[in-house]
């Protein structure tokens, strides 16, 4: 079975999915199994990708890239950041150019955990 808010991918087509409803205990896309999404958890490289949450004025400040932010070129960047509270879930959908941290009216108390998905290297969380 699927899980609620699991995250698939498809190798071929680049599909993602969130599951809303558990089902099927398998998706497929371009007559292929798609992957399901372990999020990571520790940058290797020089470049960032685990949101940093930092409390701001009447909310949080997320940002990819706690330092040095995630770069939004063209072909790499933050498509979107989500906060996983117990029965809410806000995505806020990022394009090339945009900054890659978003602001959000919420207490940091609330968030069970922050996820973000960047184009080339998948899924990652705090
Ligand atoms: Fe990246």
């Amino acid at each position: 079975m699927t899980q609620l808010r699991e995250i698939y991918f498809c190798e071929k087509c680049g599909n993602v999915v969130e599951i809303l409803n558990e089902g099927a205990p398998a998706l497929v896309c371009c007559g292929i199994p798609m992957l399901k999404q372990e999020a990571k958890t520790k940058d290797s490289s020089i470049e960032k990708h685990v949101p940093y949450v930092e409390v701001a004025n009447g909310g949080v400040l997320i940002k990819v890239g706690r330092n040095e932010p995630h770069p939004m070129e063209e072909n790499h960047y933050i498509k979107f950041i989500e906060v996983l509270r117990k029965s809410k879930i806000c995505r806020v959908e990022l394009k090339p150019g945009d900054k890659p941290e978003i602001f959000l009216p919420v207490n940091k108390e609330e968030i069970i955990e922050v996820r973000e998905w960047c184009n080339l290297h998948g899924l990652w969380k705090t």
